[in-house]
């Protein structure tokens, strides 16, 4: 222990500008807007653009917002499950198109978990002396999807979010977390090298409500605070019926929910930097606040934590 912890200063987010709306899907697939309104809540998403370009916005916004240069940034931390290509890292690219100094910059893949892991990791570099982190969670998964594939090609959006990680002397924000991984079930979600993503939806539906309330509790009591004292949850937005199914088991309201799953479908690792970024634009999240992070993806993994808003 180093006694370094850390604040989330500001965040920032980013999403192509084509938008396609469910109409727009049934138009060429076996589908309906009423099919995919109702179960799973997306009504339109964002498609486009590289991982790497949406990354970059999304952190050059988190930078303005946090009133920093890209100087004073001494780590890159990208959670990406859609890099731009194998090798090199995204980050790389993403440092570039900032303009951040020589700084280490490296991808993490742990898919809709993503933002999550970055989190925590970037909780330990600021625990081993690294003073200013942009972490940014970015995917573009409409380049892995078959559009022919109704049973995919309605969830998926592409997009990014960011946020800048400080570390401060003491405790600092981020009072509890957990990461989890179960390889036994990877064959749920998987996407082969140069292939189309796989997804067994009624599975992974399955698992993916028991897992989120298990580490939202565990994140929740290791905080030493009861789920009451939440102000605002963040979940991975993935389908809205999982969000209101694991809501209601926690016992949190809608209103101290983050959704945006209904603009931008399920975006992977952008997934809960965008709805941060949402409800904290909205005026709905305010420093102090406690927010509570969930999220569950391909490996299977899973993560939660609890952090208090500002700096
Ligand atoms: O990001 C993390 C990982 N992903 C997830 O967490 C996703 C988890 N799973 C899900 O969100 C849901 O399981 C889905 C949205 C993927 C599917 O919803 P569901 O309520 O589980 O539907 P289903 O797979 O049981 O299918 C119900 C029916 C089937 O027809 P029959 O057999 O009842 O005649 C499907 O063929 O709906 C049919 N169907 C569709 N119909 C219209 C499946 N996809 C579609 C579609 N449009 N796009």
């Amino acid at each position: 222990m180093t006694g370094r912890g850390i604040v989330v200063r500001s965040c920032g987010m980013a999403v192509p500008d084509k938008v396609l709306t469910n109409d727009d899907l049934a138009a060429t697939l076996d589908t309906s807007d009423a099919w995919i309104a109702e179960r799973t809540g997306i009504r339109e998403r964002r498609i486009g653009g590289t991982t790497s370009s949406l990354a970059a916005e999304a952190g050059r916004q988190a930078l303005a917002r946090a009133g920093l240069e890209p100087e004073d940034i001494d780590a890159l931390v990208l959670a990406t499950t859609t890099p731009d290509a194998l090798v090199p890292a995204t980050a790389s690219t993403v440092q570039q198109l900032i303009g951040l100094p020589n700084v280490g910059a490296f991808d993490i893949n742990s898919a809709c978990s993503g933002f999550m892991f970055g989190l925590v990791v970037s909780a330990g570099l600021a625990a081993i002396g690294t003073d200013r982190i942009l972490l940014v969670g970015a995917d573009t998964l409409s380049r892995i999807t078959d559009w022919d594939d109704r049973s995919l090609a309605v969830l998926v959006g592409d997009g990014a979010g960011a946020v800048v990680v400080e570390a401060v002397d003491g405790p600092g924000n981020l009072l509890s977390h957990n990461l989890h991984a179960d390889g036994s079930l990877r064959h749920l979600l998987s996407c082969d090298i140069g292939g189309f993503l796989y997804m067994n939806g009624k599975e992974i539906f399955r698992s993916a409500v028991r897992v989120v309330v298990e580490s939202a509790d565990q994140a929740l009591s290791e905080a030493g605070i009861g789920v009451e004292d939440i102000a605002m949850f963040v979940p991975h937005q993935a389908n809205l019926r999982i969000i209101q199914a694991a809501c209601q088991r926690l016992g949190i309201p809608e209103e101290k929910t983050a959704i945006v799953i209904d603009r931008y479908g399920n975006t992977s690792s952008a997934s809960i930097p965008l709805a941060l970024e949402d409800v904290v634009s909205a005026g709905r999240v305010s420093d102090g606040d406690l927010v509570l992070f969930s999220g569950f993806g391909g490996g299977m993994s899973w993560a939660s934590a609890v952090l208090r808003w500002g700096a």
